[in-house]
């Protein structure tokens, strides 16, 4: 499957979640009949959160025992601090729906070794997707559908500018240090994010359109993170509502 690239612009944020969660249910079902599983990385971060609460209203009798949740990236907090991805996951989406805890692959941060948490993240990953270590050339997951969001320095999970994580090329997971948050941050790496079938990241509201623009049609030396997401084999999808899309050119 070539890889391609799409913008999809809804009027509002309402409209851009219900848009999302229709994608995140079609692929799934896609998933679910070509594999009889759906494998999916959430993403952390504000503004997932009102699609995570839109698929439990919307999709609570979906059939979430062939879903199986993974995530992009985590703060090194506890799962109950309020900085938590898998909090904020928990509270809107899973303690909602029938999803069996098995099928939920949260980040071990309670761990206070970032790097063994990251390692520990790692290996279940590849015992998931039955993927070993020594094989060469290095071999990456292939999860069905990938979310992601952009921060406002152009960083999508937590692969930051400037960053040691983003010249990583065979580790799966990896805990970054983010030298302006003085913490380390477990995030997937570029290889796995590329390696999805599908890619879909949300932005929404008129403070992400000038870093949008940057990464959508600007030229960034090195480029920005968030435009070294290109899955080598697979679907790239922007959904953006319109404040956030105001000065992309169209
Ligand atoms: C995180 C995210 C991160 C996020 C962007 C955008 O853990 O913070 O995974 O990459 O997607 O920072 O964050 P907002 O949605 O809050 O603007």
């Amino acid at each position: 499957m070539p890889s391609t690239r799409s913008i999809e612009v809804l009027a509002t944020a309402a409209d851009l979640f219900h848009a999302a969660a229709e994608e995140f249910v079609r692929a799934a079902r896609a998933a679910i009949g070509a594999q009889g599983r759906f494998a999916v990385a959430l993403s952390g971060g504000s503004t997932p959160k009102a699609l995570y609460s839109l698929l439990a209203t919307n999709y609570a009798s979906f059939v979430w025992n062939r879903v199986f949740l993974f995530f992009g990236d985590e703060r090194h907090v506890p799962p109950t601090d309020p900085e938590s991805n898998y909090r904020m996951v928990n509270e809107s989406l899973l303690t909602k729906i029938a999803i069996p805890p098995e099928n939920v692959f949260r980040v071990l941060t309670e761990n206070p070794d970032a790097a063994a948490a990251a390692s520990d993240y790692e290996s279940r990953l590849r015992r998931f997707f039955e993927i070993r270590p020594e094989t060469r050339p290095p071999e990456f997951p292939r999860f069905d559908l990938i979310l992601l969001g952009m921060g406002p320095d152009g960083h999508t999970a937590s692969l930051f500018p400037d960053s040691a994580a983003l010249d990583e090329q065979s580790r799966l997971v990896v805990a970054n240090w983010v030298a302006k948050f003085n913490t380390h941050r477990i995030t997937f790496t570029f290889p796995v994010l590329n390696r999805a079938a599908e890619v879909m990241f949300l932005a929404s509201g008129a403070d992400k359109a000038e870093m949008l623009r940057q990464v959508l049609e600007g030229k960034n030396t090195p480029p920005l993170p968030s435009q070294r997401v290109q899955p080598s084999d697979g679907k790239l999808l922007w959904m953006l509502d319109e404040a956030a899309a105001a000065k992309l050119t169209r």
